[in-house]
């Protein structure tokens, strides 16, 4: 394989400020389109993910401009946005795809939606079926449940679902329509999903009422445009929190990291790992909490985890994969199920993947079973164009005997530009 070689390392000293989080910058775009007046975005994600939502809004119509990561959204209310001329593009993008649905199914025009290789072949079914019931025309691909997804959207009627599984975009996608539809929509969902679209909702001036897994909005809401901060994303701070815990020297300080409560399961996870990470200086803004956190090299010990932990740190779960397979003992992860249907199925590329690079891991239905082992050896591993896999193969490189060459590590750019660059100019 002719991939990027990632050389063991002794350990990382110094700051690492992490981009923009890649949820709240698709809903800072998504909201300031579609309300009325000036939003304008700071630290906004310049991933491709977050890159595709802005080339979707202005398809329809929406005025934006870019100067490196703000971003400035001339907002004229959503009855100003038009019927596209072409397929919206959301690429590898599944929160661009679903929210996008939840946010045209009250306009009165078609759209296509469609996405990468990746993207076609994930569940849209789970957003599709409600925004049905709610009014929304839909066809797709096997019954409505894959893209190409072709949608005419209308005047929607509210009503009250109860989600299947914990998801952030069904959530949001079922109150962005919503706002739209006669009467009152709520969610009922399983465990809490990150709360970021509730919060931000409230901040662009919209009433949210919610109360533990339950959520509800009314038809009819007017957003007004806003400033937004956005916090440097958790799940890409992740990857250093492992790396910083699992490094033989140094210490890594991350400031300005989102410390939302439906987000910091890592943390949570970690620390019950036995991991140094603190929390220095926390504040809130824009209805987000952030802290800047501090990591230092530890000894990990295996965990169990499941339940409602899960939500708080889905995408996590691979690089948690590579901090519990060099842990003391074993790690059980359950009811991670949804892990099949993210941009790879990621229980079977985690264990495969990591398996190859020495660990030992035993694929569950809905999860893995990992045996700590005191060193990985490293050795060849291929994203599979998957964003968060690059990364995780990444930090094994750095901690392994023998390094890992990285098929495809380019994906990273997906939510994070750079990743390996910013690596370099730390290490000890
Ligand atoms: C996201 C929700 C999660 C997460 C994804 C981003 C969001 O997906 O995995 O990376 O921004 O709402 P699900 O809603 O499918 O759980």
């Amino acid at each position: 394989m002719g991939g990027v070689f990632i050389r063991p390392i002794a350990g990382v000293e110094g700051e690492i400020r992490v981009p923009g989080d890649k949820s709240i910058s698709h809903r800072a775009a998504l909201m300031g389109g579609m309300a009325f007046g000036e939003t304008h975005v700071t630290n906004f994600l310049l991933g491709q993910d977050c890159l595709s939502t802005l080339r979707c809004l202005k398809q329809l119509g929406v005025v934006w401009e870019r100067q490196g990561t703000e971003v400035w959204i001339r907002g004229k209310g959503m009855e100003a946005w038009q019927e596209p001329t072409n397929v919206l593009d959301a690429g590898n993008s599944g929160t661009t795809f679903r929210l996008m649905l939840g946010v045209l199914a009250g306009s009165p025009f078609s759209v296509t939606l469609s996405g990468d290789d990746s993207l076609r072949s994930r569940p849209m079914r789970r957003v599709t079926g409600p925004l049905k019931q709610m009014g929304a025309s839909i066809l797709g691909r096997s019954g409505g449940n894959m893209a190409p997804i072709t949608m005419m959207g209308g005047q929607l009627q509210g009503q009250s679902f109860h989600t299947e599984v914990a998801s952030a975009q069904v959530k949001s996608a079922i109150l962005l329509a919503g706002l739209r539809a006669n009467g009152e929509t709520s969610v009922q969902e399983p465990s809490l999903s990150r709360d970021h679209t509730e919060r931000m909702l409230r901040g662009f001036g919209v009433e949210v009422d919610s109360a533990e897994t339950f959520v509800k909005v009314r038809g009819g809401a007017r957003l007004t445009g806003q400033k937004v901060f956005v916090p440097g994303d958790i799940s890409s701070a992740a990857f250093f929190l492992v790396l910083g815990s699992l490094m033989r020297q140094g210490e890594i300080i991350l400031p300005d990291v989102g410390i939302n409560p439906t987000r910091t399961g890592i943390i949570d996870v970690l620390q019950a790992m036995g991991a140094d990470i603190e929390l220095l200086e926390s504040s809130e803004l824009c209805g987000e909490p952030r802290a800047t956190l501090r990591v230092r090299p530890s000894q990990l010990k295996g965990v169990e985890l499941g339940g409602d932990m899960i939500p708080r740190l889905i995408d996590e779960i691979p690089i948690l994969a590579v901090a519990a397979s060099l842990a003391e003992g074993e790690t059980v992860i359950r009811d991670a199920a949804e892990l099949r249907v993210k941009e790879t199925d990621r229980i079977q590329r985690v264990a495969q993947g990591l398996n190859a690079l020495g660990a030992k891991i035993e694929e569950l239905p809905d999860g893995m079973r990992i045996q700590g082992q005191p060193a990985l050896r490293g050795g060849e591993a291929s994203s599979f164009g998957d964003h968060r896999l690059a990364m995780a193969w990444a930090i094994v490189g750095m901690l392994s005997k023998e390094g890992v060459s990285v098929e495809d590590m380019s994906a990273a750019d997906v939510s994070y530009p750079n990743f390996i660059d910013v690596i370099k100019k730390v290490v000890l």
